[in-house]
């Protein structure tokens, strides 16, 4: 029988299991650069109950020279030594740390190992919707605690939709004093504060995750029309398939898609565009701005290549990074540079390859959220009371696992991926307990897929499931509710 594997996710680069005794943390103490000292503290806390005092044992430092984001690991009998990089290696190295700390009978210890470390793609990230369901402060910080302890350094936070507006602009004071009251099914709406956005782009940074927001445009925008109706179209309602009709002028709270446009002719609209990029740029240290540019069901293909084209442009000229669904892919026009992200299936049914290539072409990156594999929105069972069905049907554990970033788009070189990212939509979660159950265990499958080397004797789906298991004590001691998924032979 295979040895079973330590509960490491993602699995490290290179890991050499020693012979000989444990480390035994019951009287270790701990000598570290002090954000590394208070993120090893709580997590050793939370794990086995023990308080580690200033002292030896236990050695966390940063040490130039590795790739960015590397740290190696040493655990021997006579102590453990962890050195990043730089402070995220070193964040990472503690996190597998934590994923080593077992019971061995009456004592808490850490097996010898040696790993030596670092991500295969530079962008690993979740997404969370908070205009279909608003999730408040203290909730997005235990979406980074949780997506953090797995490698993740991305939070996308898709900040607007036909449902709500959901961050205050001093340039735009109307678009959450008359669009973010509601959400989907009449719950009750909210927005954050320009305090409440930068509380969390400091904590995602202390957590080593950058922030990448999003005003999803030209569609998804009937939000913006009841705070500025003079640069909305009206509602198209005949591309609607499912879901109630918008009403203009009136909140919407249904989950159809695809029937808001704002008025692509029209300089106001462009003016606009500026003032909540120019606001979201001040407020937003990482290098990525998001403008949407998914689903224009009712915008012609010209139209919708104009206004992609422009706001790219605004994006630029502001000295971000503009970044889009993939459809936005198909305008010729589009700022050089721009990333693309592609939201179709792991085997492509459309157009959705050809328009992820039209980044490349235009010297931009693709980011993949494969919808049928990582949309952490879908159900992972047939029978799950949360989670939507539209991409293949229930999306199991096995099959967010079973899936490789440089096989999705024909025709794209792996330089040309930037990483990989899962997106929680909300239609159905309104929350923490209902993010847990459909982001865990499947966030893990994406964090390994970011993270890890493509091949390696660990990285099957036997292995990842038996890992995943194993990872149960750490996620509940946590405080995480995950879904004890049959998939997984979980350790009690
Ligand atoms: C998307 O799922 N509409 C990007």
């Amino acid at each position: 029988m295979a040895p079973v594997p330590l509960p490491l996710v993602p699995f490290p680069a290179h890991i050499d299991v020693r012979r000989g005794p444990a480390f035994d943390l019951s009287g270790a103490g701990l000598s570290a650069d002090p954000d590394a000292a208070t993120a090893l503290r709580s997590l050793v806390a939370a794990r086995t109950g023990l308080d580690l005092p200033d002292g030896d044992g236990i050695v966390l430092t940063v040490q130039d020279g590795g790739p960015a984001e590397s740290y190696v690991l040493e655990a021997a009998a006579t102590g453990i030594r962890v050195t990043g990089a730089d402070a995220a290696g070193l964040h990472y190295g503690v996190q597998t740390l934590g994923q080593l700390i077992r019971r061995d009978g009456d004592r808490w210890a850490v097996p010898p190992v040696r790993v030596e470390d670092a991500p295969r793609f530079a962008y690993r990230g979740v997404m969370l919707d908070v205009a279909r369901h608003f999730h408040d402060v203290p909730t997005v910080r235990a979406y980074i605690d949780r997506a953090a302890s797995l490698k993740v350094n991305v939070l996308h936070l898709h900040l607007s939709d036909d449902q709500g507006w959901r961050l205050e602009l001093r340039s735009r004071p109307e678009l959450t004093a008359t669009a973010s009251a509601t959400a989907v099914d009449g719950a009750e709406g909210g927005f954050y504060t320009q305090d409440d956005y930068r509380a969390i782009v400091a904590y995602a940074a202390s957590h080593h995750m950058t922030v990448v927001p999003e005003f999803d445009m030209p569609g998804h925008t009937h939000a913006v029309s009841l705070a500025y109706p003079g640069i909305a179209e009206a509602p198209v309602t005949d591309v609607i398939t499912e879901g109630a009709i918008p009403v203009e002028g009136e909140p919407y709270t249904g989950t159809a898609v695809g029937f808001s446009s704002l008025r692509v002719h029209d300089e106001a609209t462009y003016a606009f565009v500026r003032d909540v990029f120019a606001e979201l740029a001040e407020l937003t240290p990482g290098p990525w701005l998001h403008f949407g540019g998914d689903e224009s069901h009712g915008t012609t293909p010209e139209d919708f290549a104009r206004f992609v084209s422009r706001a790219s442009a605004v994006i630029a000229d502001l000295g971000k990074t503009p970044m889009a669904w993939h459809e936005a892919g198909a305008a010729t026009g589009l700022a050089p540079g721009t990333v693309g992200q592609y939201w179709g299936f792991v085997t492509p049914v459309d157009a959705a390859p050809q328009h992820a290539r039209g980044f490349a072409d235009r010297g931009g990156r693709v980011v993949l959220s494969p919808a049928d594999a990582v949309y952490l929105d879908m159900k992972p069972t047939d029978d799950a009371p949360l989670g939507l069905t539209w991409a293949n049907g229930a999306t199991s554990l096995e099959r967010a696992y079973s899936w490789e970033p440089a096989d999705v788009v024909d025709g794209l070189p792996e330089d040309a991926i930037l990483g990989v990212e899962a997106p929680l939509w909300t239609e159905t979660v309104a929350t923490l307990a209902d993010i847990d159950a459909l982001v865990f265990p499947r966030i893990a499958a994406a964090a390994e897929i970011a993270w890890s080397p493509a091949t390696g004797a660990e990285r099957t789906w036997e292995s990842f499931r038996t890992r995943v298991g194993g990872l149960g004590p750490l996620w509940t001691s946590l405080g995480v509710r995950f879904p004890a998924l049959a998939e997984v032979p979980w350790t009690t």
